[in-house]
């Protein structure tokens, strides 16, 4: 366990840029996000203004609290009481994970614990599509649907409703850059097949899209 307690200090003292105070669940490997700021923000007609995609990003990592809000914004517990989400899901079926490919390695946003767990110590964000933003921008969210959370239903229908489900986030995504003055683009053109054996997925899992978020290029 030791051996863990550092390899995820390790990642956090790569990943984190903030002074925000962390925890960890050493047998999990996770690592705590601050709660969010559920406040602020631009005016919500403020943040449609400016709403857009951009394919232009600076180096600059995120801090951990612009990622505890960014990751809840997207599809955070917004209803604790019934575990509900920030985005809605066809069938409240909450098949969506979002990883999260960072220069420290790839990780997994857990909603209900608010909480990022350590999947990969590598740098596999030039594996999340083929623009050339997209290595060196400082997060690439990857929206994996689990099939297997969809009932039995035809892999016809769970293509057509995860792709939507998908879509409610990633708009949550380009409002949440929008209002704090961050860079995003959700992106169709990824390599699925590499990808899902880079992240090492499982065949009920199936990458969707991806989205680019950092700072804008200045
Ligand atoms: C489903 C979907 C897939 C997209 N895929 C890509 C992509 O692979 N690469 C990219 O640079 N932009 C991608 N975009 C962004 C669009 O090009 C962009 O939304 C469009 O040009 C309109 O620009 P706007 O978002 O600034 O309004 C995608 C957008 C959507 C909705």
């Amino acid at each position: 366990m030791r051996i863990k307690a550092l390899f995820i200090s390790f990642h956090l003292g790569l990943l984190l840029s903030s002074c925000a105070v962390l925890s960890f669940a050493q047998e999990t490997e996770l690592i705590q996000l601050p709660p969010p700021n559920m406040t602020g923000g631009k005016p919500l007609m403020e943040a449609m203004k400016d709403r857009h995609s951009s394919r232009e990003f600076s180096t600059e990592k995120l801090p951990l609290q612009v990622m505890s809000d960014l990751l809840w914004a997207a599809f955070g517990i917004n209803r604790p009481d019934v575990g509900k989400r920030t985005a809605p899901s066809a069938v409240n079926w909450q098949e969506i994970d979002i990883y999260v490919a960072t220069a420290d390695g790839l990780f997994l946003y857990d909603a209900h614990e608010h909480a990022l767990q350590v999947i990969l110590s590598d740098d596999i964000r030039a594996k999340t599509g083929p623009q050339d933003f997209v290595k060196e921008a400082p997060v690439n969210l990857v929206f994996v649907a689990d099939y297997a959370k969809m009932g039995d239903r035809a892999d016809e229908d769970k293509r057509f409703y995860s792709a939507a489900d998908v879509g409610f986030i990633g708009q949550n995504v380009y409002l949440f850059c929008a209002s704090e003055g961050l860079a995003t683009v959700i992106r169709g053109r990824v390599d699925r097949d590499d990808l899902a054996q880079t992240m090492n997925l499982r065949p009920e899992q199936h990458i969707v899209f991806a989205q680019t978020v950092g700072y804008p290029k200045k």
